[in-house]
């Protein structure tokens, strides 16, 4: 080290001081920055929300805006599996999310991946998870269609909510309340679109492998940014959610959880406004929870995209591929089955 006169070494002393202060001063100036944004706008302490709710622990009243749904709520199933689930036992649930109209996509899969019941000795069943159909006039015959569903495939749950886009969360956040009393028996479940392809196989081959407790996984994503372009499908303004990015979620076209979550994630609810965009709201829980996703065992088993080349054992070899539509998947069965039969 350079010899230093006494004159410099007090500058320095006197520069470390300064420079002392000066962080100090940053840090407390982001901690009090940081508490008032969490205070004004995105509250999750009871003591600063309406004192009169309806479940008098430190819950958050169902605050609805534009971007946020009527959750904690009591909705009611009026078409109901009550006790399939429970007399079946099965290991895996899928639970899919499909419109009331949309009975095209149920047909397919039930002739596809919806018919799958057993692999490796493990039960496997599957239900469609639906509101009510917002159209007023072929509302009635949708109801009448609908109920002959459930008769003939006892594979149809519908709730009271209005069945939208924007309610997506509501019917998620149902599909867990249905699944944590209705299934005590079964170890997974897993929420799967209908525009997408399942390997049940490969899914009950890496679950019996998985982790068993307080365990979710599919495509995680981490640091989404929050979207605050207006015209964006996804857009959430600053007052509803003032942080910038997600914190990790994994994509709402199919992932896959131990039962024991369900009841952890609705606790969760009780205190998480629930945003509209039904994956990022169960991670936002999941933060909450302070519970980590877990990644698949290999990236490329949940696929968002279809690559142009699925010959060479691609459907063997995954779990998940985003479709372009549900049609598509007659079409894609085909292959898939065409590939296990050949040996691949
Ligand atoms: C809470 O709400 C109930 C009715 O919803 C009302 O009777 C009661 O006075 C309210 N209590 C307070 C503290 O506002
Ligand atoms: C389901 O698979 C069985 C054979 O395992 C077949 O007989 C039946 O026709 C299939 N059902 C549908 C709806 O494709
Ligand atoms: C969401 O569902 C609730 C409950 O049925 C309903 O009141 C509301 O209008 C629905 N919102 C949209 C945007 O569909």
């Amino acid at each position: 080290m350079l010899p230093v006169s006494k004159g410099e070494r007090t500058l320095w002393m006197k520069f470390r001081r300064c420079l002392w202060y000066l962080v100090a001063l940053i840090m407390v100036g982001t901690l009090v920055i940081y508490s008032s944004v969490f205070q004004v706008s995105w509250s999750l302490n009871p003591r600063t929300t309406t004192p009169n709710s309806s479940n008098p622990q430190n819950s958050v009243p169902p605050l609805v805006d534009r971007y946020t749904v009527a959750y904690p709520h009591e909705y009611h199933f009026i078409l109901d599996e009550p006790n399939r689930c429970r007399e079946e036992s099965p290991f895996l649930v899928l639970m899919i999310p499909v419109e009331p109209h949309n009975r095209e996509a149920r047909h397919i899969i039930r002739s596809t991946w919806g018919n799958v019941t057993t692999v490796q000795g493990k039960v496997v069943s599957h239900y469609f998870i639906l509101g009510q159909s917002r159209e007023e006039n072929g509302a009635q015959t949708i109801e009448e269609q609908l109920l002959r569903e459930s008769r003939d495939h006892g594979d149809i749950l519908q709730s009271d909510f209005l069945d939208s886009y924007h309610n997506l969360t509501i019917k998620t956040m149902l599909m867990f309340e249905w699944l944590s009393t209705h299934c005590p028996q079964t170890s997974y479940a897993m929420k799967v679109d209908t525009d997408t392809f399942l390997n049940v196989h490969n899914l009950v081959g890496m679950l019996l492998k998985a982790p068993q407790h307080l365990y979710i996984t599919g495509t995680v994503i981490r640091f989404a940014s929050v979207l605050r372009d207006q015209n964006s499908k996804w857009f959430v303004p600053f007052s509803t959610f003032p942080e910038s990015v997600y914190p990790p979620y994994a994509i709402g076209l199919g992932y896959v959880f131990s039962l024991d979550l369900t009841r952890k994630i609705l606790e969760a609810a009780q205190h998480v406004r629930a945003l509209y965009i039904e994956d990022v709201y169960v991670g936002l829980c999941m933060r909450h929870l302070g519970i980590p996703l877990t990644d698949p065992p290999r990236g490329d088993m949940f696929r968002n995209w279809m690559p142009s080349d699925t010959g060479n054992c691609y459907w063997t070899s995954v779990i998940t591929t985003l479709l372009h539509s549900s049609n598509q998947l007659l079409d894609v069965w085909k292959s898939y089955q065409t590939q296990a039969q050949s040996g691949c």
